[in-house]
């Protein structure tokens, strides 16, 4: 019985991950244009823990965090987009 409970769990486990992954991409509407954020790709690329301390659980992206700590800054110091409408498309 415990080792039923525990693969139900891992199961479970995978599920969440994968379910956490069918978001690959991530797009934000704004006034500006909306915002295109590639979560996959941008994960290819750097470890989950330069963006998610802990477990990775959903971000709250305002505009003061997308402009700043959330992606703009890291872009700055790591070389991408920092223009408006390398950003924003219309
Ligand atoms: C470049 C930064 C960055 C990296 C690297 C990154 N994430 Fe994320 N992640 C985000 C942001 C920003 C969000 C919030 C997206 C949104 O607004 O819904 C997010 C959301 C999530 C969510 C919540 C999904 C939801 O909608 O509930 C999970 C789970 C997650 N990431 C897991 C991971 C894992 C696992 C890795 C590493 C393989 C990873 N992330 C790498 C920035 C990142
Ligand atoms: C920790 C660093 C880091 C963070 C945080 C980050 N990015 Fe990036 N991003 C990069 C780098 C580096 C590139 C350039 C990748 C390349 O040219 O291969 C990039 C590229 C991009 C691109 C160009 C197209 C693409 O996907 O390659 C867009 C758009 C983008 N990021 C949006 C965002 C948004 C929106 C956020 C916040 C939700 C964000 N990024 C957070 C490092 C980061
Ligand atoms: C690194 C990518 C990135 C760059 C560069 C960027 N933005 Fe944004 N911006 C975002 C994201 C992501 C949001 C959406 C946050 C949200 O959903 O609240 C946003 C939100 C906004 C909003 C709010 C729109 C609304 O409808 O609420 C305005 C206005 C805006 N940006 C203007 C600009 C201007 C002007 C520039 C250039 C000086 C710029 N942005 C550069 C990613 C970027």
């Amino acid at each position: 019985m415990k080792k039923l409970m525990i693969a139900v769990m891992l199961v479970a486990f995978t599920l969440t991950f994968t379910l956490a992954y069918a978001a690959d991409t991530v797009t934000y509407d704004s006034k500006k244009g909306a915002v295109t954020f590639d979560h996959k790709g941008h994960s290819d690329k750097m470890d989950c823990a330069v963006c998610h301390e802990g477990t990775p659980a959903k971000i709250a992206v305002d505009k003061a965090a997308a402009h700043g700590v959330s992606c703009k800054d890291c872009h700055k110091k790591d070389g991408g987009p920092t223009k408006c409408n390398d950003c924003h498309k219309k």
